[in-house]
Parts: structure tokens; C-alpha cells; sequence
């Protein structure tokens, strides 16, 4: 199938703009599938490979996809777990001729379904789900598939205030249902961004393609991508740690930083004067992990 660039730009403006409202189903059409690939597809990976690197330490050797689009998570969990197997579902069969070409491995075996109908999932160490979260928003499915979760279960949504909002509920689910959050809170307590006009949510930069480029009408050779997400863990739980909610500050002399800690949100000035913190605060970014709170 072939579209005209004019058709694909368009559909890809359409496409951002569901995103950013929330508008769902975000996929409709076989444009909409194409501006996918080239557009959103690259995108998800980079915001996928920056999550999975949270939990890349573990072995996880299975990996349930619900709602698998294209099979991005497949793209991005193979470079970090060898010899992963994974099953991926989805209803949209368009998308899993496509996905089933993009993912040619005898590892990977695609399910097409309405995962609203399944009683049941099998079960595998990892989780997922991949900006679908917020299409789908049904607990009882929720609950099965946390059940199915031998070690994590991962949501990803986008950096949208409404993305922050879907996600938050499936964190307070698990959590309801005794799960411990990995990442990225440095607790499971109720989050302190709720009820404020703040949202946690992270940012991963990646280039853009020449055909990513002509269908976003954009001449930047890069992009932001905004996510939020919550990693659930079955058992495993992180050394103590604080993480950064924003890019630190840097001023002349002193950078201010904003952090989440097991004591809530932190906002804290580092001075020059205190030159071991200071260099170590330098070299972190929006989203990185502190091993000793500050
Ligand atoms: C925004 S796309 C994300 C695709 C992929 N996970 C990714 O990250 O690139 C959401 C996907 O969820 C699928 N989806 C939504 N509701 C579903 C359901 N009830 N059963 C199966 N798939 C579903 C849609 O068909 C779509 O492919």
C-alpha cells in the first residue's frame, strides 16, 4: 500500500493531535497505521528501551504485550533481554501483518484478539503495556493481567496530563493488589503530583528519520518524546533512591533540583560550595535515579 507524503503528513498531524487529547481509538485509518511507523513507532521504542533500562539487571525471559500496535516493545526489549520470548496481542489485524514482517523471529508470537474477551492470560515475568493503557482503562483486564505477571508489570503512557492520570490509576490498582513500585517512584506511597497541576512524566530525545522528518513537517533532526509510566513489581524493590521530576536548574554557583524521595517532593539548592554533590548533580538529567538522597 502506497500513500502520497500530503497523505501521510496529514494523517500524522491527526494522529499527534489525538494523542495530545486524549482522543481514542488513536488509529483508524491505513494512513493512520503508516504515519505509525514512521512517526510514533520510533518514538515508542525510544521511550520503551529508556524504561526497560530501569529493570534491564533482571532476567526476564517472557514478555507479555497487550495491545502491541506494530510489535514496538519486541523492537525495543529484544536489544535487552537475549533470547527473549514474547507473545503479542492485538486486535487490529493490519497491524499484525505489518508487525509480523517487523518482527520476523520464531521467538515472537502474535495473538489477534480483543483482550477484553480473553478470561485469562498466560503468564510471563514482564507485563506490558505500551500506550494502550489509556484505550483500554478496564480494571477487571487489569487484574488479569497482573495476575499473568510473574515479576513486572509495566504501563507506558503518554507525557500527558491525561497520560499521568491513566497511568495513576493502574498504579493505585496494583498497588491495591499488594504490588510494589519499582519505577519510577522511590515509593508506593499515593503520589504527591495527585491533586496538584503537576504530572510525573519523563522526556527521551531521538533523531528523526528523513521520512519521520516529511511527515511531522518538521525541520528539527530530533524530537522530544513525553511519557509517563509505572514499572510494578511482584517482589523486587530498588535500593533506596530519589529521582529527579525535572531538568535540574543550573544557575551561576548553585543548580536547583526537584526530586521525589520517600519524603514526597523535594526541592533543593546545591551550591558550588559543596563540591562533591555538585559535580555528581551536573552530571545528571531529568529522570536519572539518585542513589542517596541528596
Ligand atoms: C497507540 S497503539 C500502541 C501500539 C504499541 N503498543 C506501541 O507501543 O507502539 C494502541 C494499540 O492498542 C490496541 N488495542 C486497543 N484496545 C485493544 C483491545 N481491546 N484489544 C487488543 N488491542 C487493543 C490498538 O489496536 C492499538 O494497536
Amino acid at each position: 500500500m502506497e500513500f502520497s507524503p500530503s497523505e501521510l503528513k496529514k494523517a500524522a498531524l491527526a494522529l499527534s493531535e489525538r494523542y495530545r487529547q486524549g482522543i481514542t481509538p488513536y488509529l483508524r485509518t491505513p494512513q493512520d497505521r503508516y504515519a505509525y511507523l514512521l512517526t510514533r513507532l520510533p518514538a515508542t521504542k525510544a521511550a520503551l528501551q529508556r524504561v526497560f533500562q530501569e529493570i534491564r539487571g533482571f532476567s526476564v525471559q517472557s514478555m507479555l504485550d497487550i495491545g502491541a500496535g506494530p510489535g514496538t516493545s519486541w523492537l525495543a526489549a529484544q536489544e535487552i533481554w537475549e533470547g527473549l520470548k514474547a507473545t503479542l496481542i492485538e486486535r487490529d489485524n493490519d497491524f499484525i501483518e505489518i508487525g509480523s514482517k517487523m518482527t520476523p523471529s520464531d521467538r515472537v508470537r502474535w495473538v489477534s484478539s480483543d483482550v477484553s474477551k480473553l478470561e485469562q492470560f498466560e503468564m510471563h515475568d514482564l507485563v506490558l503495556f505500551s500506550y494502550s493503557w489509556g484505550e483500554i482503562l478496564n480494571l477487571a483486564l487489569l487484574e488479569r493481567a497482573w495476575q499473568a505477571a510473574r515479576q513486572f508489570l509495566v504501563l507506558v503512557e503518554p507525557g500527558t496530563p491525561r497520560g499521568y492520570q491513566s497511568m495513576l490509576k493502574g498504579r493505585d490498582f496494583c498497588i491495591g493488589q499488594k504490588g510494589r513500585v519499582y519505577a519510577p517512584c522511590p515509593h508506593s506511597n499515593a503520589c504527591p503530583w495527585e491533586k496538584t497541576p503537576e504530572w510525573c512524566h519523563f522526556g527521551v530525545r531521538l533523531e528523526r528519520s528523513e521520512g519521520h522528518r516529511l511527515a511531522k513537517e518538521g525541520s528539527l533532526g530530533y524530537e522530544d518524546e513525553k511519557f509517563s509510566y509505572i514499572i510494578m513489581s511482584k517482589q523486587a524493590l530498588p535500593t533506596p533512591f530519589s529521582r529527579l521530576l525535572k531538568d535540574p536548574l543550573r544557575r551561576k554557583g548553585h543548580t536547583l533540583i526537584t526530586l521525589c524521595s520517600k519524603n514526597g517532593i523535594e526541592q533543593k539548592t546545591i551550591t558550588k560550595k559543596d563540591k562533591e554533590q555538585y559535580k555528581r548533580i551536573n552530571k545528571l538529567n531529568w529522570g536519572d535515579k539518585i542513589i542517596n538522597t541528596v
